[in-house]
């Protein structure tokens, strides 16, 4: 029995030896990188040799993790650029982007991650609530997607890619804000990657199902939670984000070169239950 599996709410962390030498030197835009998945995307793309521009609106979390991924790098890692952002401002999608370009010289690749998570049973989600989800979790795909794909049109190409979620498909109850929202990311994926591809610009999603971060903390904390959370499981455990870097690197790799307008699921079997 492996460690996880005889623990089920300690996710299988251990380190994935799978890279691609292609993304050595390029440099990747990630938003919501000052935590949780975001914040292991950009230091397992950095220990690969790959740059990475993090964005995030918790400005000091942000510049406090790349300082700490970057004093601590080995040689021929990546380096990791901090800035504040906040997603639902399109301006701030232009000012990434440029200190990106300004700092490295190339933007190659974009990763729409930022999200938010809120919870209210349908019929009292507060309008702000709506609101609120709607502009981090669609909008915010919209406008990176914009900043993106006008530079990678410049660029010659590039990969983008969009975090849905399992939500999208199945529904989890008292989440009817996000879930619609990432349902909304999912479409908007398909209508990204069919105007965008004749500029060979590939447009794809990752749906992870339930992933060990910040924003699952509460599940694993409340067994009742934990337990109907892990019955819609098949693989019965919780995924660890580096699990969800997998298929990241994978999507932006030379490797998917003829995928776009795909959702990947990462989710232990979640959306079939
Ligand atoms: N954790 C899961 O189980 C799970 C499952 C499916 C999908 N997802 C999706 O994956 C993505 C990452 O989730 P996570 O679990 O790492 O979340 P998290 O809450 O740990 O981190 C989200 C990050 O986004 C940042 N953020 C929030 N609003 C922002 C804004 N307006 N502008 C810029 N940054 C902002 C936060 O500061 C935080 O650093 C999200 O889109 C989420 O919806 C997560």
């Amino acid at each position: 029995m492996t460690e996880s599996s005889s623990n089920p709410t300690r996710a299988n962390a251990a380190p994935l030896t799978a890279s691609y030498p292609e993304l050595v030197g390029k440099v990747v835009v990630v938003t919501g990188a000052a935590r949780g998945m975001g914040a292991v995307f950009v230091e397992e793309l950095a220990r690969r040799g790959v740059h990475a521009v993090g964005g995030d609106i918790d400005g000091d979390g942000m510049a406090a993790l790349a300082d700490k991924i970057n004093s601590g790098a080995a040689e021929g890692a990546g380096r990791v650029l901090a800035r504040r952002t906040d997603v639902t401002d399109p301006d701030d999608h232009d000012a990434l982007l440029a200190a990106g370009l300004e700092e490295f010289g190339r933007v190659d690749h974009w990763v729409n991650n930022a999200g938010v998570f809120p919870q209210a049973g349908f019929t009292d989600i507060p309008p702000d609530q709506v609101t609120a989800t709607y502009q981090v979790n669609v909008n915010g795909v919209v406008y990176g997607g914009q900043t993106a794909a006008r530079h990678l049109r410049r660029h010659g190409g590039g990969a983008i890619v969009n975090m849905a979620s399992v939500a999208g498909v199945r529904v989890r109850v008292t989440r009817a804000a996000y879930n619609s929202s990432k349902a909304a990311v999912r479409h908007l994926t398909s209508c990204m990657a069919v105007e965008l591809g004749p500029d060979d610009i590939r447009v794809n999603a990752i749906a992870p199902g339930f992933v060990d971060t910040e924003m699952t903390r509460w599940v694993r904390e409340d067994p009742a939670a934990l337990d109907r959370a892990l019955s819609t499981v098949p693989l019965r455990r919780v995924g660890a984000p580096v699990e969800v870097f997998g298929a990241l690197q994978f999507l932006l790799s030379d490797s998917a070169r003829y995928i776009t307008g795909a959702v990947l699921p990462v989710d232990g079997g979640s959306q079939h239950v």
